[in-house]
């Protein structure tokens, strides 16, 4: 069995998603076995605990700098023994010693279709209201390999999502969520630990 440990910073609904994957047994080899969250008062934290889930608060404003918050989490993922670590949220930023420890062992989900709308200050709404600026017709999610680079590491799945008039980031948010990051994101955690996913040339290739 794999150990999925998640890291969250806000609602966690994609942690929701990845639960109830597990639940229906669609994880495949995985069992999510730790929750961290970077804000005390993430939500996030009660769904891992309604659910019979280790929850671990590791709070960035606690650490002096990127460097030093690191280096606690990476300490802690191996405490953990992190077979997979799942960026769902996660708005921190870690650097380059956590994917050197974790090497095409992390994986995020980003709600726009890379490489439009990401890297440094692409989060949250913000992912919306720049494709809503743009005035694309087309947006939707991409779950990706951790590399040092901020969203570009190797793509694993990704699904595109209707923009509609009237769209506004909030509502455009949710149908990205519901129709593209609730489902990918279990699926590439079943690629995963089904060991379907290999990095060939800096490319994430897929064997079912
Ligand atoms: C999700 O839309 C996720 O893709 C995005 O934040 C939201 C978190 O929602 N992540 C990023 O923007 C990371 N760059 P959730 O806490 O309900 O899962």
């Amino acid at each position: 069995m794999k150990n999925i440990v998640v890291l969250v910073s806000g609602g966690g609904t994609n942690l929701q998603a990845l639960i109830d994957a597990e639940k229906r047994g669609e994880l495949g080899n995985g069992k999510i076995t730790c929750v961290i969250a970077s804000k005390a008062d993430a939500y996030a934290l009660e769904r891992a605990k309604n659910n019979g889930i280790k929850a671990v608060t590791l709070v960035r404003k606690d650490y002096a700098d990127v460097a030093a918050y690191s280096k606690a989490m990476t300490e802690l993922l191996i405490a953990e023994k992190a077979d997979l670590v799942v960026y769902a949220g996660f708005m921190t930023i870690l650097d380059e010693q956590v994917c050197n420890a974790f090497p095409h062992k992390m994986m995020n989900v980003h709600p726009a279709l890379i490489p439009s709308f990401c890297g440094k200050g692409f989060y949250g709404l913000h992912v919306h209201e720049a494709a809503l600026a743009k005035g694309v017709k087309l947006s939707g999610a991409t779950v990706h390999f951790v590399t040092e680079e901020c969203d570009g590491g190797p793509i694993i799945l990704q699904k595109a999502v209707e923009v509609k008039n009237g769209d506004t980031p909030e509502t455009l948010q949710k149908r990205i969520m519901e129709e593209a990051e609730w489902k990918i994101l279990p699926k590439a955690v079943q690629l995963f630990c089904d060991d379907k996913i290999t990095v060939q040339d800096g490319k994430a290739v897929i064997t079912e």
